[in-house]
């Protein structure tokens, strides 16, 4: 890993589209900004600000209309598809709002295929690893299941799954806990951590979730497809501790909520399981708090 290096740098990007000859929207207006190994960088804003449109840029899945992008060292801005298909294959992990797994392929399947396309591992080395990472996202139990027969947060962590196939150093996340229920998106962001902590795995992650904007050790602010000034960010800062005291709030009432069904299940005779699972992991997010 290369401490203190870039590992993506957008210089002078701006990005218009066109919705006729002559009217556009300015998504990205000048950007500059330079994201280092081993870093977790949230991009937030409101809703039409840019952020899906610079992490697209990021991930060389869209081009700037004017200026560059250096992914590792790599100035790929006129980079061609085949190359950067590849590119992305080998350097790059994705989980995006739309999750984009392959329909016709199981979950299963879909972690494997990344894997399989490097011409990497074989088939039961790419099984096996695919396995492994879908237990560590907890769907394990569905891998067979193709994405129309999951749910839109367990299709979500398998995309995470597809994401660390090829071990990347460097993941792109646009609205990681999307669609996903409270313990499940603390099971992600538990995870992006230990990555982050562990492997030095850099994120970006696009969000308007303040829980998830937490973990970042960075912020970066777009309003109307600018960054915004330093200054702003500390009043920001205020506002997602004011929020931080609505989420207590919120964990204390689920937790009402799984003593109530904990009763409920106690009653009939059932499987309590699930719901220690669920309260061991609020109880680790609650000492992070
Ligand atoms: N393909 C496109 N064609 C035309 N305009 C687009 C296109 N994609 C995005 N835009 C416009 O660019 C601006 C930025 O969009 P973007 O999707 O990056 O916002 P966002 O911050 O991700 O919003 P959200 O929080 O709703 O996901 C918006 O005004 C949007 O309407
Ligand atoms: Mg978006």
């Amino acid at each position: 890993m290369k401490s203190n290096e870039e590992v993506v740098k957008l210089i002078n990007v701006s990005k218009r589209y066109y919705l006729s000859s002559s009217v556009y929207v300015d998504a990205l207006i000048n950007i500059n900004l330079a994201i280092r190994y081993g870093e977790i960088a949230i991009v937030m804003g409101p809703s039409g600000s840019g952020k899906t449109t610079l992490v697209n840029i990021m991930s060389t899945l869209d081009k700037p209309t004017s200026g560059r992008v250096v992914i590792d060292g790599v100035d790929v801005t006129d980079a061609d598809e085949n190359y950067l298909s590849k590119f992305r294959l080998e350097k790059l992990g994705f989980v995006f709002q739309q999750y984009n797994l392959v329909s016709q392929l199981t979950a299963l399947e879909n972690v494997m295929l990344p894997m399989l396309l490097t011409g990497r591992y074989t088939k039961d080395e790419a099984r096996e690893k695919a396995r492994l990472l879908l237990d560590l996202v907890s769907v394990g139990e569905f891998m067979n299941n193709k994405p129309s027969q999951l749910s839109g947060g367990q299709q979500q962590r398998v995309a995470i799954a597809r994401a660390l196939a090829n071990d990347p150093s460097f993941i792109i996340m646009d609205e990681p806990t999307g669609s996903i229920d409270l313990a499940s998106s603390y099971l992600i962001l538990d995870l992006i951590r230990l990555l982050n902590r562990a492997v030095g795995v850099t994120f970006v992650i696009a969000t308007h979730n303040m829980e998830v904007a937490s973990i970042g050790n960075r912020i970066i602010y777009l309003r109307g497809g600018r960054i915004m000034q330093e200054s702003d960010l500390e009043r920001i800062k205020e506002e997602f501790s004011k929020l931080r005291i609505d989420q207590l709030a919120v964990i204390k009432s689920y937790l009402r909520v799984l003593e109530i069904d904990e009763r409920r299940l106690r009653r009939l005779g059932q499987d309590i399981s699930d719901i220690e699972r669920k309260r061991s992991l609020i109880d680790s997010l609650m000492k992070t708090i």
